[in-house]
């Protein structure tokens, strides 16, 4: 049974047992060791009273019978990056059981936020809020894992999405705070990026008759790195490379790059995407390399809704906006939400260092559970 704090961390970590990758936690959509979250959560959210359901994306949605207007909805994502700590995300969804215990609410883990499957983010959330547009790849991920991409989830809108999810950032812990408000989410877009060279022998071909690929990739990585570092507020990031044939005595032939960049301002975080990818193809011509370029997902800043920040600052004094995409920003889009961050120490996320102070667990639950109270009043 999930009530406490110390029962929260201690499910997320057994949770992170769940993996792709003996040694280490990954777990990305759809993957087998979903099938063990959903069964797992499945009891803890019965034992709390809820009704659970699978959608056909993945998403596990527990919903009480009890929950009448306003209809508050807490939740965040299942899967996680490769080697990823114990708490992005899964804490989130756990704390929403905890507090069900409490609270008539319902509680949702989406099965996809990451991107790291497919390059396509929030496709959980995407699907909850009725926009996910299927590709023929997540569409038969969803049947392999005995679901039916042809009929999607449709849920009635909540009147209300809250997140809890760690800071993922250094800034709570300087402020020796352990709770924050998000006013808004930053803008990103994630791009895919092919350099097209020519493979052929390391030995046998001369410098000046080469193609090759990986250059060009490691020089378009640095201009990458520069322009975000020339900008105030601009993050970009290549964070998967992947080499073609990969083999020492071969000049690599191909080259696939994500590119991830972020800024509160949408404006300038698609200009800075706009050049960076001029560059690549300057690059590419420059080298006798080709380019394919792929748009996969682009978001702009989204402010939480006023009137739930406005209550959750009554309970927790400070506030802040955050540099990690979440779920919330996409259900946003359909139902008023918030966040409330938690403070993550040393700073350490998407890393197995990861970790989450059972004290803050606690006043997230306390704030939580007063939240839930003060919602309910002002809709009465
Ligand atoms: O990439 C992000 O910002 C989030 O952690 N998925
Ligand atoms: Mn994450
Ligand atoms: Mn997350």
């Amino acid at each position: 049974m999930i009530r406490t704090a110390a029962d929260i961390i201690e499910c997320c970590r057994y949770l992170a047992t769940f993996t792709e990758e003996p040694g280490r936690t990954t777990r990305t959509f759809l993957s087998p060791p979903m099938r063990q979250v959903h069964e797992f959560l499945s009891e803890d959210m019965r034992a709390a009273g809820l009704d659970v359901f699978i959608d056909n994306v993945g998403n596990i949605f527990g919903r009480s019978p009890k929950n009448t207007r306003p209809r508050i909805l807490i939740g965040s994502h299942l899967d996680t990056v490769p080697d990823a700590g114990a708490f992005d995300g899964i804490l989130g969804v756990v704390m929403g059981i905890a507090l069900a215990h409490r609270h008539p609410i319902d509680v949702i883990g989406f099965s996809e936020e990451e991107g790291v499957r497919f390059g396509i983010p929030f496709i959980g959330s995407r699907a909850y809020i009725g926009t996910l547009d299927l590709t023929s790849e997540i569409s038969q991920a969803i049947r392999d894992y005995g679901l039916n991409p042809s009929s999607l989830p449709k849920y009635e809108p909540h009147d209300v999405y809250l997140e809890f999810h760690i800071e993922q950032g250094p800034l709570l812990e300087s402020l020796n705070l352990p709770l924050a408000v998000v006013t808004a989410i930053i803008s990103q877009r994630r791009v895919q990026l092919v350099f097209q060279g020519k493979a052929n022998h390391a030995g046998t071909t001369p410098m000046s008759l080469r193609a090759d690929a990986l250059a060009a990739a490691a020089e378009w990585i640095c201009i990458v790195e520069r322009t975000a570092k020339e900008c105030k507020g601009l993050v970009a990031t290549v964070g998967r490379v992947q080499v073609e044939p990969n083999a020492g005595n071969v000049i690599p032939g191909k080259v696939a790059l994500s590119l991830d960049v972020r800024h509160a301002s949408d404006s300038i975080g698609e200009e800075a995407t706009a050049k960076l990818l001029q560059c690549a193809r300057q690059i590419a011509e420059r080298r006798g390399v080709q380019t394919q370029i792929e748009s996969l997902f682009s978001q702009p800043t989204v402010s939480m809704d006023e009137k739930l920040v406005a209550t959750l600052t009554e309970v927790v004094g400070h506030q802040m906006t955050s540099g990690a995409g979440h779920d919330a920003m996409i259900v946003a889009e359909r139902v008023p939400s918030a966040m409330m961050f938690l403070r993550s120490p040393g700073g350490i996320s998407h890393h197995s260092d990861e970790s989450v102070f059972v004290e803050d667990v606690a006043a997230a639950l306390e704030v939580g559970s007063r939240a839930i109270q003060l919602l309910r009043e002002s809709y009465a």
